[in-house]
This record gives structure tokens, sequence and C-alpha cells, in this order.
């Protein structure tokens, strides 16, 4: 992945994906989208329009509450979110300055306690989140990037939807927003796609789509981009069944991460939403967490959304979003339970739970790290790659052959003939590619080749005409 861009010195918080980046990234998406939709009767896809009219984002309630609260400092330019600021305060004198730092980092706020309060000590100092500290003066607190005091400027609500202009007409007329979520699109179509589908609630409505946020902080990579892809699914459901169907989806969903991506249960968690933090569209929720380097980190929400966004949308198109029953007769607004997960937070966290470094000894006998992406042969951007052991024509001829036949077969194949074999192995280890097949002197006799297995090493010899097999039933047996 690159930093967009990157010649002109990169733009914040978009990022463009490689070739191997875009294959992992891709395999990904159509895990969710098989394991969602193609797998199940009562789940279909669409694709959605990112420039949706602006009464959308009104009815929706973004217009109005999908902001973050904003805090400048004056001095440095930089913005920070108030919500995720925190303060070291003495604990009892009101003369010495209080020192704000970003959740992720207080070690610069400790040392600027050592240099600007002297004859203090950090443990004299209590931390707590800025936006808990009642009657706290932002003129005493020290902003995480300066060292003066009164800097920081009152917190304002900013919103996070990107503004652009329909059309060739300026003014406000023409103003449209970039989805911040693909969610709102299946909500608009839920008749058009029941309609046309003759689908009974409860059925799903699922997407793949990018989504804009203009967000005041981005960091941590991919993590948390201005630009990135969702994948949600919208499950209307009976009224009454939205409890049920919320645990029901809770439970799909975290198995989804263990048995489709080979993500360890270890790894991964639940983050309820405490009733004071929902957003203004959710009865319930909570998040899929996973444990990144930089900690538990939101991979993906489930949420409750009850009937607040077809009722908006009836109330605000003045067009009737209820549904009545084939069978029953029974009209009623259906509820949704909404299963919200990031593309790019999912590659993120599938290369950082495949990441390893092993210590061997090498073709020349030192030792040395040999670094690994373990991933699982589903997400891996190349499933296989074959290697003559020479650059002889007798070699190169059947194994690209073989090569040709397993893309053929559907496997991500790589053809390599460069450098020793070792140094072949490692660069595929490095790239998380799960077999390496061997073509060597040896195969035009017995007509069998050498498969290597990544995360074993181990070798097995295996008649040409078997390899496709061999390799499709390792796959599956994952
Ligand atoms: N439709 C509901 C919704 O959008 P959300 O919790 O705001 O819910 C869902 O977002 C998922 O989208 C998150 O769990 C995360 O994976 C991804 N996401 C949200 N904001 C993101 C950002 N700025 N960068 C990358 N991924 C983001």
């Amino acid at each position: 992945m690159f930093q967009s861009s990157e010649i002109y010195g990169g733009l914040s918080g978009a990022w463009d994906y490689g070739p191997l980046g875009v294959e992992l990234k891709q395999n990904i998406k159509n895990c969710w989208w098989d394991f969602m939709v193609r797998s199940r009767e009562n789940v279909v896809g669409m694709d959605g329009a990112i420039l949706m009219a602006p009464e959308v984002w009104v009815a929706s309630g973004h217009v109005s509450g999908f902001h973050d609260p904003l805090v400048d400092c004056r001095d440095t330019k930089k913005r920070y979110r108030y919500d995720q600021l925190y303060v070291y305060k003495h604990s009892s004198r009101d003369d010495l300055p209080c020192f704000a730092f970003t959740e992720s980092d207080p070690a610069p706020a400790l040392s600027k306690i050592k240099k600007l309060a002297k004859g203090t000590s950090p443990e004299d100092y209590e931390i707590i989140a800025l936006e808990k500290a009642e009657g706290l003066d932002l003129a005493r607190v020290i902003g995480p990037d300066t060292n003066d005091p009164g800097t920081l400027t009152e917190p304002r609500q900013f919103n996070l939807m990107f503004k652009t202009q329909l059309g060739a007409v300026e003014g406000e007329a023409a103003e449209i927003y970039l989805r911040p979520e693909t969610a709102q699109a299946i909500f608009v179509n839920f008749k058009n796609v029941q309609q046309t589908t003759r689908q009974r609630v409860p059925f799903g409505i699922a997407q793949i789509g990018k989504a804009f946020r203009n967000e005041i902080v981005t960091k941590s990579f991919i993590f948390r981009s201005r630009e990135f892809e969702q994948m949600e699914m919208q499950f209307f459901i009976p009224p009454d069944e939205d409890e049920e169907r919320y645990e029901e989806w809770r439970e799909i969903r975290m198995n989804y991460y263990t048995d489709v991506l080979g993500i360890s249960k270890e790894k991964l968690d639940w983050q309820p939403h405490p009733p004071d933090k929902l957003a203004h569209y959710a009865k319930a929720a909570a998040d899929i967490a996973f444990e990144f380097p930089m900690g538990w980190q939101e991979i993906e929400g489930i949420h409750n959304r009850g009937d607040f966004d077809l009722s908006q949308h009836a109330k605000h198109s003045g067009k009737d979003m209820s549904y009545r029953d084939p069978v029953t007769n029974e009209t009623f607004m259906p509820k949704v339970i909404e299963t919200s997960a990031g593309v790019d937070r999912s590659v993120l966290m599938a290369l950082c739970a495949a990441f390893s470094e092993v210590e061997e000894v090498g073709e020349d006998h030192k030792r040395e790290t040999r670094s690994l992406l373990q991933f699982h042969p589903n997400i891996a951007p190349i499933s296989v790659a074959v290697f003559p052991l020479s650059k002889k024509d007798e070699l190169t001829g059947p194994s690209l052959k073989l090569a040709n036949e397993l893309r053929a077969a559907g496997l991500r194949t790589e053809f390599d003939v460069t450098g020793s074999i070792g140094k072949r192995y490692r660069r595929q280890d490095e790239v998380g590619t799960p077999f390496c097949v061997t073509f060597d002197f040896d195969s035009l006799e017995d007509q069998a080749v050498t498969i290597r297995h990544r995360d074993t090493m181990e070798q097995e010899r295996v008649a040409l005409d078997r390899v496709g097999e061999v390799l499709a039933r390792n796959i599956r047996e994952w």
C-alpha cells in the first residue's frame, strides 16, 4: 500500500493498494460476499451510487448528528478530537499548567511535565478525559504539540461528511455529499429490491462499496482513513424479532472471522457500546474488536437500528416504506439488524494476524530471520508459486505449462525463475503464499514435482497430473 499521491508529498487519510494489496483486499471482499450473499437464500446483493440526493442525509440524521467534537491549536494549527484528548492535571495546585495528550501516547506529556513543571513529578498529577474535566479552564491547558498554555480552542461540532457540487451550477441547491456509509443506499432501495426479488421479510440486502468521512484525525495506516470501503448488510425483520436476530447475527459474524478468515479466537473480542455512546440510529450496538499492535480496536459493528431509517425515509420522502406480508397480509415497518465491516480494517487485521518472524539457519549456514505472512489460503494474494529449478528450456517449458494449468483451474498462480530456490521460497513466504511447487530435473523422468508448504516447510512429491487436486484439497481442509 502506498499513500495517495505519494510523489506530491502524499494526501493524508487516503491510500492506494498495489498489486499484492489489491489481491488481498479483493479476496477479503470475495470471502465476505460468498459468506453473506452467495451462500444464503435470504440475503441478496446490490450496488448503490456513491452520490445520493441530499435529502437522504437529512432523513438519516447525518446532517444534524454525524459530527465529532473538534479542537484546534492556534499555535501549531493541528486539530484534535476533543473526545480523544486526555489531560494530566496537578491533583492539588491550580496555579500549574495541565498537559493534554492524545490517548495513544502519554510519553510527550510526561517529558513536558519534567521540563515545564519543575519541582513536581508525574505522580502528583491525575489523568482525566478532557471532556470529563468539568470546570477546567482551557487557558491552563498546554496542547499535545506545543509548550504554551491557552492555545487550544473551545470544542466545536465538526460534520464528517464531505461536500461536493452537483453539475455545473454553483450554490447551495447543488450541494451534495459523498456517502459516509453505504447503508443508506440499501434503505432507500428496500422496496425496489424486495419487490423485484419477491423476498419475504426476514431477508437481507448486502453491499460493498466506498464511503467517505472527513475524519479530524487519521491514524494507524489504513485503520482510519478519509476514503475507505465498507461491507454492509441490512437484515429486515418483523418488529418483534430484533433482540433475537441481533444475537443471531452477532454469533454469525464472529464465527466468520475465525472460520473464513482464519483469525485466532484469542485476538477477537466484543466491545459493547454503552447506552450514552450509541450512534444516533442505534438501539443496541456492539463492535467486534481485534487486538492490533496499537491495542484492541473495532473492525465491525453489529447494530440494532430498529425501524429508525425506514421510518425516517418514509417521513421525509412521503413514500410508504412499510411491508405487507403476502401470506399473512400483515403490514408493518420492518426493523433492521445491521452488520457493518470495514474492508481496509480487515486488510490491516489480516496483515497483523498473519505476520511472524522465525529464526533459522539459512542456506549459507548463517542464522537468519525468516519473515512470514501466514495468511489463510482463502485470502493469500498468491495461492501457489511455480518454480523451475533452473532457467533451462527443458525445465521452464513444462513448469510454465503447469503454472498455466493451475491458473486455469482458478488458483492465483505466480511463475518465478529468478534467484536460488531458497530465495524464491523466502520471497513467497514474505507475501504469504501457502504453497510453492518446484519442477526439477527428476521431474522430467518421474513426471512428479515437489510441493513445499509455507508454515511447516514440509515438502512432498506429487505426480504432475495431481498437483491441482492436492492443492485444492489442502485449501479445503486448511
Ligand atoms: N452503517 C454503520 C456504520 O457505518 P460505523 O461503526 O461508523 O457504522 C462501520 O462503521 C465500519 O466501517 C467500522 O467498523 C470500520 O471497520 C469501518 N470504518 C468506519 N470509519 C472508518 C474510517 N475512517 N476508516 C476506515 N474504516 C472505517
